[in-house]
């Protein structure tokens, strides 16, 4: 008999994420479920001072909600200049309802006339499994520096104003963000993990 295909609820709001995430998970044989499929649309708890603690909160309130095979993701900028702000506030960085543009725009003007842009952005992935409880979680990290205006029209969110290489990551196709970014770099080693899993469970 043919065991069912594995389900994993990819569990993000945001809808850049999801296609970022839906393309790196595309040739595991798991089907992608997200919050929408599912009818999910409370906002899990997300208060935590680090982006491991805040993956592993989200990732336990929706594998909570749905009693599926779970991927939270939190991410966030950290910039050398600035003792690694904004950290965990990246996304609220101009404020709670603040536009990708505004938050940049901030971290641009906070860092005007600062030599020093070297910043890095992070990425945790935290993978729960509800039947056994199983909690792991998966960092990506990916070194870079502030640029002095936004360039480039791929990608989203600090994308503009964050080179790797003399280019921003929004001056490049996605699958070279992919092979680059804290995302692309995290969802390698939950890839990994995954198919570890279902090579196991065949
Ligand atoms: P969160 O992980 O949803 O809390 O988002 C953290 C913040 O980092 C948001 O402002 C995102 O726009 C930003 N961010 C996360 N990943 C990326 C990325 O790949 N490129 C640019 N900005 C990002």
């Amino acid at each position: 008999m043919i065991a069912p295909r594995r389900r994993l609820l990819v569990a993000t709001g945001s809808a850049h994420k999801l296609i970022e995430l839906q393309r790196l998970f595309g040739d595991l044989t798991i089907d992608l479920v997200t919050l929408r499929d599912l009818g999910i649309t409370d906002e899990a708890p997300e208060d935590g001072t680090t982006f491991e603690e805040n993956a592993l909160q989200k990732a336990r309130w929706y594998a909570e909600a749905s009693s599926e095979w779970t991927l939270a993701d939190d991410s966030g900028l950290e910039v050398v200049a600035l003792n690694g702000a904004p950290g965990v506030y990246t996304r609220r960085y101009a404020g709670p309802n603040a536009t990708d543009v505004q938050n940049y725009e901030k971290l641009l003007s906070e860092t005007s006339g600062v030599t020093d842009r070297s910043a890095r952005f992070v990425c945790t992935m935290a993978l729960i499994d509800p039947v056994n409880g199983s909690e792991r979680t998966f960092r990506g990290e990916c070194p870079g520096a502030l640029t002095a205006a936004p360039r480039g029209e791929f990608g989203f969110g600090y994308d503009p104003i964050f080179e790797v290489d003399g280019r921003t990551m929004a001056e490049r196709a996605p699958a070279e963000k992919d092979a680059l970014s804290h995302r692309g770099r995290a969802a390698a080693l939950v890839a990994a993990a995954l198919r570890s899993e279902l090579e196991q469970t065949r």
